[in-house]
């Protein structure tokens, strides 16, 4: 039995987080979550209720009026909104282009980061996105970030986006990627870096077994 630990997991978009920390969360009995839904739940809220996503204050206005629940189910973590499930919606190519703008903002990634620290306060947990090592959760036991070329993480996009139904082109993804890996590294808050104490788990040429695998070994070995 591995003990409750914390498992972090940052990297940038395709990199295969969400897939893998989904698995690795699953053979350990850990719960799972995608922080990165918070963010592309209030972008998506923002856009449905014509907030400008540049007006710091009137986004901290309406999350705080918000509910956002992740709930796990035998798909994947489904995503509230209000008490509508906007699970589909938050992977739209509107909410995709515009949640860095929305997550660059200091006071919108302190309410979520409080909610996201409340949520992972018993262990037990695997949770991925930009700066869960760095900030979220300074102490977990085991911290991972993980990447992948761009041309990969392209493609794996773009088999994605056809898997559901969202049009996209290769060399549009591989644009909005480089965009969002930019955005997302060089803002002030909280930016996406690879934390001191995480381990470097490149996958490009790993399959998703064999990403999985490398994580459960160190979860294994950290949790003993
Ligand atoms: O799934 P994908 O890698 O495309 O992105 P995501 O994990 O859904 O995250 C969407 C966006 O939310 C990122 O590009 C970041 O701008 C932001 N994000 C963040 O700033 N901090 C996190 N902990 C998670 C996501
Ligand atoms: O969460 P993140 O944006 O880092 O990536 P993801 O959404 O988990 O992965 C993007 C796509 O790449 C998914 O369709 C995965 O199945 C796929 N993938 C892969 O083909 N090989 C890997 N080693 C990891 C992910």
């Amino acid at each position: 039995m591995v003990k409750q630990i914390q498992i972090a997991i940052d990297g940038p978009a395709g990199a295969g987080k969400s897939t893998i920390a989904k698995i690795v969360a699953e053979k350990l009995g850990f719960t799972y979550i995608d922080t990165g839904a918070m963010y592309r739940a209030v972008t998506y809220k923002a856009l449905t209720h014509n907030i400008k996503l540049n007006d710091a204050d009137s986004l901290e206005k309406m999350l705080l009026d918000t509910m956002i629940v992740l709930k796990p189910s035998q798909n994947g973590q489904l995503v509230f909104v209000d008490g509508k499930d906007v699970t589909q919606e938050i992977r739209s190519n509107e909410v995709t282009s515009n949640v860095s703008e929305v997550a660059a903002h200091a006071n919108i990634r302190e309410i979520l980061v409080a909610k996201q620290q409340e949520l992972a306060a018993n262990g037990g947990i695997v949770m991925d996105g930009r700066d869960i090592a760095t900030h979220v959760l300074k102490d977990a036991e085991l911290k991972i970030f993980m990447s992948a070329s761009v041309e990969e993480r392209a493609k794996r996009r773009f088999f994605d986006n056809e898997r559901r139904g969202i049009p996209s082109t290769m060399e549009k993804l591989r644009e909005e990627i480089a965009l969002r890996d930019k955005l997302d590294s060089e803002r002030e808050a909280s930016p996406l870096v690879q934390a001191e104490d995480a381990i470097y788990l490149d996958t490009t040429e790993l399959s998703i077994e064999q990403a999985a695998d490398a994580i459960l070994e160190l979860a294994n070995e950290t949790g003993k």
